[in-house]
């Protein structure tokens, strides 16, 4: 038996296709050749969360951190987890042309340079190894990196646009143990050929109508230089943007992970309404400024003042905690986009 299933998008675009009954909705997706953003496919990472809208399901694996049980009771899914048992209806909040734009790509990239930009971060720059690749991703979204003489990949957001003529980054936690780590700590040269695949992720910047509030942890700035990179290259287009309020909260644990200082505060000068403060959980005795976490910074009565769009890239409890904090203090007025980021190792 076949199922009549309707995809629709925050552009207004739909997708119709028919799927099997019980067939897992990404399965059926890519048989009808649209390409839904996908990652773990174990119901882990939420790269494929999506909304029922109509229709009857059941879900396989769902891992706490991928949606929470008010997410469930709610109609949200994982597409990777949801079989379909009867015609259904179900929405993502994402630009259609993600999906048909935007196609999983496997290509080789150079190592230019490794650049120690913390105590516990590297910036790495990479540059495509054929410049006739035509690699497009959206600001925001992940690449998986292939570790050399290892079967393992590893997710990194891209820390330019893709305007940047083949030139990539990636901000890269070193951790004291990991294979990643490991990598690009004691093997990691410049002139190596690494393997990527990308565009990966529905986090991105969507088109700016609002004051932007983007909330970074730790390497979770990755995902914001990239943003920034694609705001300052849209203002060229469209002056107004340069009007738009951009307010950065960067969150680490320690003032020596704090890193990319100086380009930061090279977008003030290139996007006059951009700032950005720092946040640190554990400071020390000297650190004069924001101390403790980001609900502690965040401001309800000025957040209530005007709409919003609030993005946050940072590891699942603070995600999970700005949400709460959002609707404890009755802050209604902002749309929340989030991805959850966990340092791989
Ligand atoms: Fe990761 Fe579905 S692809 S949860």
């Amino acid at each position: 038996m076949n199922h009549r299933v309707a995809l629709n998008f925050s552009d207004g675009n739909s997708v119709f296709f028919e799927a099997k009954h019980n067939e897992l909705l990404l399965d059926a997706a890519f048989r009808n050749g649209v390409a839904l953003p996908v990652d773990c496919r174990e119901g882990v990472c939420s790269t494929c969360k999506g909304l029922c809208e109509s229709g009857k399901y059941e879900q396989d694996y769902i891992d706490e951190d991928a949606l929470s049980e008010e997410e469930i009771e709610n109609r949200y899914i994982l597409s990777c987890q949801t079989r379909v048992q009867s015609p259904a209806s179900f929405y993502y909040d994402i630009d259609s042309g993600l999906y048909s734009n935007l196609k999983l790509t496997r290509f080789e990239a150079r190592v230019s340079n490794i650049e120690n930009v913390s105590d516990s971060s590297v910036n790495l720059h990479l540059t495509l190894s054929d410049q006739s690749v035509k690699l497009d991703y959206l600001a925001g979204q992940y690449a998986k990196i292939h570790i050399p003489d290892t079967d393992q990949k590893r997710s990194y957001s891209f820390a330019t646009s893709s305007n940047n003529n083949g030139e990539l980054q990636f901000l890269i936690r070193v951790l004291p143990q990991g294979i990643m780590s490991d990598y690009v700590k004691n093997r990691c040269q410049v002139g190596d050929t690494l393997t990527l695949d990308a565009p990966l992720g529905s986090f991105y910047l969507r088109e700016v109508q609002h004051r932007l509030i983007m909330v970074a942890g730790g390497t979770g700035l990755s995902a914001f230089l990239s943003m920034l990179d694609e705001l300052i290259t849209a203002t060229r287009f469209n002056p107004e943007l340069k009007n738009v309020p951009v307010e950065l909260f960067y969150c680490v644990s320690r003032e020596a992970d704090l890193c990319e200082l100086s380009r930061l505060d090279a977008y003030k000068t290139l996007l006059p309404k951009f700032s950005y403060q720092l946040i640190i959980s554990n400071p020390s005795r000297t650190f004069t400024g924001h101390k403790g976490r980001i609900t502690d910074v965040l401001n309800a009565q000025d957040l209530q003042s005007s709409t919003f769009d609030i993005y946050v890239c940072g590891p699942p409890p603070m995600i999970e905690a700005v949400k709460t904090w959002l609707t404890e203090e009755g802050v209604n007025n902002g749309t929340l986009y989030f991805e959850k980021f966990v340092a791989s190792t």
